[in-house]
This record gives structure tokens, sequence and C-alpha cells, in this order.
């Protein structure tokens, strides 16, 4: 499996959310440059770590917009991430304490869960947003709690 390419399949449709997609595709493409080059251990676990911090951040501000916005299959969603966390946070541990490489596998796993969890979950949600925001109850603060 290649690099992750962004491509407008991969847009959701909320743009801080495709932000966030593309800033995750980009952790994640530089963790596989790094396996791919050989660097060494101290190096992917910086990478791997960025990524797990970034993804549960990430998790939380979606989670956020579906609550606010009534998502219907929230709860399913977030079982998804958290299985997700769980098994990266495993994959971490293992890493840390054996001092193995990430293995291709890994990668290609990584890679597959983040496109097929934006193209299939993500943009059912996104769908969903865009089409409650269109209806006018976005759940958006019209005041706009943004500075
Ligand atoms: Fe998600």
């Amino acid at each position: 499996m290649a690099a992750i390419e962004w491509s407008s399949e991969l847009s959701v449709g909320i743009q801080d959310v495709d932000t966030e997609h593309q800033n995750l595709v980009r952790i994640l493409n530089d963790l596989d440059e790094a396996m791919r080059a050989g660097k060494g251990s101290r190096i992917m676990e910086d990478i791997l770590t960025r990524l797990l911090e970034y993804t549960v951040s990430h998790f939380e501000s979606e989670e956020r917009l579906m609550k606010e916005s009534e998502y219907p299959k929230l709860q399913l969603h977030q079982s998804l991430h958290r299985q997700l966390v769980e098994k990266a946070v495993k994959l971490q541990k293992t890493f840390r304490n054996s001092g193995r490489r990430i293995t291709r596998e890994t990668m290609d796993f990584l890679k597959y869960w983040l496109t097929n969890h934006i193209m299939v979950d993500d943009m059912a949600f996104g769908k969903y947003y865009t089409k409650r925001s269109r209806a006018g109850s976005s759940g958006q603060d019209p005041e706009g709690s943004q500075p």
C-alpha cells in the first residue's frame, strides 16, 4: 500500500473535520516514510506518539460535533474510535518494550483503517451533518463561539 494521497473522495464535507483528517494522513505518511527509510526506533516512536495524540484529540472533536448535532449513530461511532485507540496503544506498548520495528503489515492496517473509516463512517456523519445544517438546525451556536 502506497502513501495515502488526499483526494476529494476523502472529503466528508465538514471543513474542520477534513483539515484534521488531512493532518492525520500527513502524520501517517510520515510514519510510513520513516518505516520505509529504516529510521531508528526513537524517531519511529516519536511519530507514533504524535499520531496517537493527534488521533485522540481528533476523535474527541469529531465526537463533540456528533453530540452537538444529535447524531443518532454516535455510540457506534464512538466504539469504533475506542477500538482503534486501544489497538494503537497496545501497538505502542509492544513497540516500546520490545524495540521492534513497525512492520509493513501494521502500516497497511493503519492506512486501511483510516481511509476506510473516513470513507464509510465519517462520510455517513458528514452527510447527516450537512443535511441537518441545510435544514437550518445544525446545532451550531448562532452567536458563534469561535473567537
Ligand atoms: Fe470518525
